[in-house]
C-alpha cells in the first residue's frame, strides 16, 4: 500500500472511531461579512458548541469564537500539562485569560473554541434534582441531554494513587456515604466523570460540533463580536458586528440571521455575555450613559446578581518531588451540599508542582456587579465578587477550613505524604476569620450577570427585544452540582432542543394556516 493511500485511511478510520467530522472553520472575517445565517452563536465556549450542534440538526449556525483552535494544541490536549495554559496566560491570545477582579483575586477564563472547558480541571458532576426543580426544566429532557453529552465527551477516570489516597481521607474525615463513581449530585464521598479520557487526551465541548450536522455549522475563530445589531426600532436583533481579535486592526464586519425568524444567541460566558448585551445597549441607562452608548433597552439586571463560589486551597505538599500533574477526580459533598472539596495537583513552574486540598461555599449569599471598563470588547470587563462580605459567608468559611484540616491531616493523607510536621492548627474565630479573610480564592465557578427571571425569561429570551437569548453560565444564580460544566453542557443541548420543538410547533401552526385559508366559503355538506 502506498503511503499516502495507508495514511488517508488511517486518518480515515482515526475520524470514523471518533465518529467525527468537524465543520468548517475559518479564521478570515471576510469569509463571513455580510453572510446570512439561521442562528448565530456568539462565543463557542461549553454551552455555545453544544447548542450549535444541536441548531444544526436542523438549521444553519455561525459560531463566532474570539479565540483559535483547540486541536493540537498540547496545552489543551494532554492531561500531563493540566494547568500550565493558566501559567502561560496572557492579556490578548492565549488560551486562558487571566482576569483580577475588584477583589484582588486572580481568575481565569477561556478563549479558544471549546471555551472554559478546554482550560478547567474537567471534572463532570450533573446538578441535584433539586436544582432541576426549581429551574423549571423538563426533567425527561434534562436526563437525555445530559446523556447525550455523556456519550460523546465524558469518561470513567482511573484513580490515580494520589486521588485514591484522597478520597480515603474525605472518608476518614466524615463525608460519608460512599458513592463510588456517580455523576449524580449526592451528599458523600464519590469518583466523578471526566472530560479527559484514560489515554490522558481531554475532549472539550468543540468535540461535539463533530456530532450535530457539521455540514451546516461554519466557525469563524480569532474574531471578537462588538455588538448585537437591531432592527431600525429596536425591536429585534438582526445580527452582530464582529472584529478580528488581534488588535491590528479595528475594522469591523457584520453577519446577519435570517428574516424571518433567525436568532442572535449569546454564549459567551458569565463576564462575556454581559459586556456584549452592555456593548449592544443593553442594560442600566445611567451605566450606558458613562460609556456613550445609545440605550438599546434599559435593563437593570445586566451584570448584576454575578457571583463566584469563595474557596480555600491548604496546601498539603510544598516541597513536591516533580509529582505527575492531576486534575481533580474525587469530590466530597457536605451535608445539604454546603461544601464542595476537591483536590489536584498543579504546577507551580516548569519543574515544580504542589500539591492542595480545595473546597467552596456552594451557595454563597454576596452578590457581586459587572460593569464595562471601556468600550473596547477585547478588554475583560470590571467585575467586583464581594467575596464572604455576608456574615453568613464568612461564618460558612470557618467551618470550612474546620473541615479542610480534618482532610489534610488524615491518617492516610499524612502517611502518604510523610508530612508528620503539619503547620500549626487553625482554631479560635478571630484566628479562622483572619485566616478566610487573607485566604479566600476562587473555585473558578463564577456565574451570574443575565440571570433568569431579570435579564432573560424562562426561555432564555432578553426581555425588551425579540430573537436574542442567552444560554450559558451567566444565566445562573446558583452554581450547578459540584461542579457547573456538566449542567452548562447540558443547558446547550437542552434548550437547542427547545429551540428546535418551538420551530416545530410554529411551523405546524403555519402549515394549518395555509390549510384553512381564512375568509373561503366553507364547503356545504
Ligand atoms: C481554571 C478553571 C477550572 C475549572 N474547573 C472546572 C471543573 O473541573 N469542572 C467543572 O464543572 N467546571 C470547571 N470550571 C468552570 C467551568 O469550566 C465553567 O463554568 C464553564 O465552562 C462556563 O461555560 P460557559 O459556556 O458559560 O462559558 P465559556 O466556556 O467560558 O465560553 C465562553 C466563550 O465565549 C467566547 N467569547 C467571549 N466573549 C466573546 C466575544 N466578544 N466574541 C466572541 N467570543 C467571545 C470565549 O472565548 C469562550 O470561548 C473551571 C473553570 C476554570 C476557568
Ligand atoms: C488565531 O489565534 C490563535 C491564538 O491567538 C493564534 O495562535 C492563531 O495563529 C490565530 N490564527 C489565525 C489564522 O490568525
Ligand atoms: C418601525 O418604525 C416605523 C417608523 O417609525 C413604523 O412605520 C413601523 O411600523 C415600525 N415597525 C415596527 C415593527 O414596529
Ligand atoms: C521533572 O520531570 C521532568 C520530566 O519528567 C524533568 O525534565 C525535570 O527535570 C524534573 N524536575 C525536577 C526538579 O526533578
Ligand atoms: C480598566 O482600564 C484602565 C485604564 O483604561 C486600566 O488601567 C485597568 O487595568 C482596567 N481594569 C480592568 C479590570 O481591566
Amino acid at each position: 500500500m502506498s503511503p499516502p493511500v495507508f495514511i488517508f485511511i488511517i486518518s480515515m478510520f482515526i475520524n470514523l472511531s471518533h465518529g467525527m467530522q468537524m465543520p468548517y472553520m475559518t479564521s478570515d472575517p471576510k469569509e463571513i461579512s455580510g453572510k446570512s445565517f439561521d442562528y448565530i452563536v456568539v462565543g463557542g465556549g461549553t454551552a455555545g458548541c453544544s447548542l450549535a450542534a444541536t441548531l444544526s440538526e436542523k438549521f444553519s449556525v455561525l459560531v463566532i469564537e474570539r479565540g483559535g483552535s483547540p486541536y493540537g494544541d498540547p496545552l489543551v490536549e494532554q492531561r500531563n500539562l493540566f494547568g500550565y495554559s493558566l501559567l502561560k496566560a496572557d492579556e490578548y491570545s492565549s488560551v486562558a485569560q487571566s482576569f483580577t477582579s475588584r477583589d484582588g483575586i486572580e481568575n481565569y477564563r477561556g478563549r479558544v473554541l471549546g471555551g472554559s472547558s478546554a482550560i478547567n480541571g474537567g471534572f463532570y458532576s450533573r446538578a441535584s434534582e433539586e436544582f432541576v426543580k426549581k429551574a423549571g426544566w423538563d426533567k425527561d429532557l434534562v436526563q437525555d441531554s445530559y446523556k447525550w453529552v455523556e456519550s460523546k465527551v465524558v469518561f470513567m477516570p482511573e484513580l490515580t494513587q494520589w486521588q485514591s489516597v484522597v478520597h480515603f481521607g474525605f472518608l476518614e474525615a466524615g463525608f460519608y456515604p460512599y458513592n463510588g463513581y456517580s455523576l449524580e449530585h449526592t451528599q458523600g464521598t464519590k469518583i466523578g466523570g471526566s472530560i479527559y479520557d484514560t489515554c490522558g487526551k481531554r475532549h472539550t465541548s468543540a468535540d461535539l460540533l463533530g456530532f450535530g450536522k457539521p455540514n451546516r455549522i461554519t466557525v469563524l475563530l480569532n474574531a471578537t463580536v462588538r455588538n448585537v445589531i437591531f432592527d431600525g426600532n429596536k425591536t429585534r436583533a438582526v445580527g452582530v458586528r464582529f472584529m478580528k481579535s488581534d488588535e491590528s486592526s479595528s475594522k469591523s464586519y457584520k453577519a446577519h440571521v435570517e428574516k424571518h425568524r433567525g436568532e442572535v444567541i449569546l454564549t459567551a460566558g458569565a463576564l462575556g455575555s454581559p459586556q456584549i448585551l452592555l456593548l449592544s445597549g443593553i442594560g442600566s441607562k445611567k451605566h450606558l450613559k458613562d460609556f456613550d452608548i445609545p440605550v438599546t433597552v434599559n435593563l437593570r439586571g445586566v451584570g448584576r446578581r454575578m457571583s463566584d463560589n469563595p474557596a480555600i486551597s491548604l496546601l498539603v505538599d510544598r516541597f513536591s518531588q516533580n509529582r505527575t500533574l492531576e486534575p481533580p477526580q474525587v469530590a466530597a459533598i457536605a451535608e445539604d451540599y454546603k461544601f464542595i472539596l476537591e483536590s489536584e495537583v498543579l504546577p507551580t513552574d516548569i519543574t515544580t508542582t504542589r500539591i492542595s486540598i480545595a473546597a467552596k461555599i456552594a451557595f454563597p449569599k454576596s452578590k457581586g456587579r459587572l460593569r464595562l471598563n471601556s468600550t473596547n470588547p477585547r478588554e475583560n470587563p470590571s467585575v467586583r465578587f464581594n467575596y464572604l462580605e455576608s456574615e453568613e459567608d464568612m461564618e460558612a468559611c470557618l467551618e470550612m477550613v474546620l473541615h479542610l484540616q480534618h482532610v489534610a491531616r488524615s491518617e492516610t493523607v499524612t502517611l502518604f505524604l510523610g508530612t508528620q510536621s503539619q503547620e500549626k492548627l487553625l482554631g479560635g474565630d478571630e484566628e479562622l476569620k483572619s485566616f478566610c479573610k487573607e485566604n479566600v480564592r476562587t473555585y473558578y465557578h463564577y456565574h451570574g450577570g443575565c440571570v433568569v427571571g431579570s435579564v432573560v425569561d424562562e426561555d432564555y429570551k432578553v426581555s425588551g427585544v425579540k430573537r436574542l437569548r442567552v444560554v450559558d453560565g451567566s444565566t445562573f444564580e446558583e452554581s450547578p452540582g459540584t461542579n457547573p460544566m456538566a449542567t452548562v453542557l447540558m443547558l446547550g443541548r437542552y434548550q437547542g432542543i427547545k429551540i428546535l420543538r418551538e420551530r416545530e410547533t410554529e411551523k405546524e401552526e403555519e402549515d394549518e394556516r395555509l390549510l384553512t385559508p381564512q375568509g373561503s366559503p366553507q364547503p356545504q355538506p
